[in-house]
């Protein structure tokens, strides 16, 4: 087994949360062996880059980010001779070994299915010098098998699905992260369990359709099946991302109403709110269904914090059909929206459809929807004013170490003042009661009671 001992890392992160928890499963192996983990790459002697391929623009900064580590010296201490840089996560495992081709001083590369290779591949550039890739087709097993670093005590991701098999036109996820496939429901019992025992507040499960779980296991266990194990480990919050509404069953949206860990917040991206893009993009909804959904959960969950995410400028995307998105968000009244203007990603259907809409309109597209949202998120938070909200703290805000910020079961950021003779940091991990005295586009700020 490799031994890192002397040796400092830090592995940079882009992409969605499986990235980032793939990222915990790569900083405890490494500390496992004996690594330290450092906050820049200046004083790394192995630099790790977990990279998205979503849309173009991450993956152009990219290998400009590779490139320009060329010029960052080694710090004086390093055992090593040369810094070790690795590429691993999406873009690894799209470009394999074109990424050693185009970028000479890149040592390592893996994809999504080897996490566990790594420290392997870094041992191997260590001693011997030289290029070493390593991309598989499919996974053997979770990376949950291998121990996790995590950034926060208080918070756990728990995947329980990884890969994805619904090929929605525009998105590259399905062939970087491979078919869809389930981790047995005993396992994810005994991970939460594990968890709520070591003191975890909140568990996130993730999948890219957490919705589909089980149906490639024996039995066919169901998602809501999963949301009623982990609620019984007695874990304080319970979340989850991402839900496909095409998948969403009544019975999963009643649990909204009844499951006592539940929070009242739910990602439902609907993508466009055109009937004819929403056929164009296979997501097998229509907005009336999806409208249906948002019915049924307000009834089980009056509440509710609704978020969503929007594709702007999809190909053929013409004034009518993004009226349609427009009227929806309106209709809805989403609390958060992240919105994205369309990116061509080669090897998908939709990268061979006529595209001729001019940039200028889709930017204009995209910043009246923009508007939109932040006028919505506005409305939406105002009904807290008054209320008195339990916040998870994560620690002080960014901008002033007098006041803490934290999470509302609504998933909304809360601000308050630091209580006399506290600290922001003894707080991190705690629930406290806050009385929300304004709200904000992005936040709401009060006072603890
Ligand atoms: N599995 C999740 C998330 C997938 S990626 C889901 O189905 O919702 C996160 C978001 O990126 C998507 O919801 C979509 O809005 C956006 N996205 C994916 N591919 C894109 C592309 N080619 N161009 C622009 N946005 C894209
Ligand atoms: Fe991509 Fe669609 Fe799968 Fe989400 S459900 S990851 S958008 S293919
Ligand atoms: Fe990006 Fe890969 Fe996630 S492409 S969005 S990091 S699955």
């Amino acid at each position: 087994m490799a031994n890192f001992h002397g040796l400092t890392f830090c592995v940079h992160t882009f992409g969605c949360q499986m990235n980032k928890h793939d990222s915990e499963r790569i900083a405890g192996m490494l500390e496992g062996l004996g690594a330290l983990a450092v906050d820049t790459v200046e004083a790394a002697d192995i630099v790790v880059f977990m990279t998205c391929c979503v849309r173009e623009a991450a993956d152009v900064r990219l290998y400009g980010q590779v490139a320009s580590l060329k010029n960052v010296p080694l710090r004086a201490e390093s055992p090593l001779a040369k810094r070790v840089v690795a590429v691993g996560g999406c873009i690894g495992q799209r470009d394999g070994e074109k990424l050693t081709d185009e970028l000479s001083h890149l040592d390592v590369v893996f994809g999504t299915h080897n996490l566990g290779s790594l420290p392997a591949l870094l041992e191997a550039a260590i001693e011997e010098g030289g290029h070493h890739v390593e991309v598989l087709d499919s996974s053997a097993g979770f990376p949950t098998e291998l121990p996790t670093s995590r950034e926060f005590t208080w918070t756990a991701w728990l995947p329980i699905t990884i890969g994805c098999n619904n090929f929605c036109t525009y998105c590259i996820v399905p062939y970087v992260r491979g078919r869809e496939k389930s981790r047995p429901l005993e396992d994810i019992e005994r991970e939460a369990r594990g968890y709520v025992e070591a003191g975890v507040k909140e568990i996130t499960l993730l999948g890219q359709n957490v919705n589909s779980y089980g149906r490639d296991l024996y039995g066919a266990p169901r998602f809501v099946d999963v949301l009623d194990a982990v609620d019984a480990t007695g874990i304080e919050r319970l979340r989850f991302a991402t839900s496909h509404p095409k998948d969403l069953t009544d019975a999963v949206i009643e649990r909204f109403a009844t499951l006592r860990s539940l929070q009242p917040a739910l990602h439902l991206p609907v993508q466009s709110g055109s009937n004819r893009i929403l056929d164009a993009m296979n997501r097998r909804y229509t907005r009336e269904h999806y409208l249906g959904l948002v019915d049924k959960l307000r009834r089980a969950c009056p509440d509710i914090a609704l978020s969503t995410d929007i594709i702007v400028g999809f190909p053929g995307e013409t004034e009518k059909d993004f009226e349609d998105t427009y009227r929806i968000v309106e209709e809805v009244g989403y609390n958060q929206v992240f919105t994205f203007i369309y990116s061509k990603r080669e090897g998908t259907p939709a990268a061979k459809m006529v595209d001729d809409t001019p940039r200028e309109v889709i930017q204009d597209r995209f910043d009246r929807l923009v508007d939109l949202v932040q006028k919505k998120a506005y409305e939406f938070n105002q009904v807290d004013v008054g209320r008195t909200v339990p916040v998870l703290v994560e620690g002080a805000s960014k901008r002033d170490a007098s006041i803490l910020a934290g999470k509302s079961p609504k998933n909304q950021t809360v601000h308050a003042a630091v209580p006399q003779g506290l600290s922001a940091e003894d707080l991190a991990g705690s629930l406290v009661n806050v009385r929300i005295d304004e709200a904000r586009t992005w936040y709401l700020s009060g006072e603890v009671v």
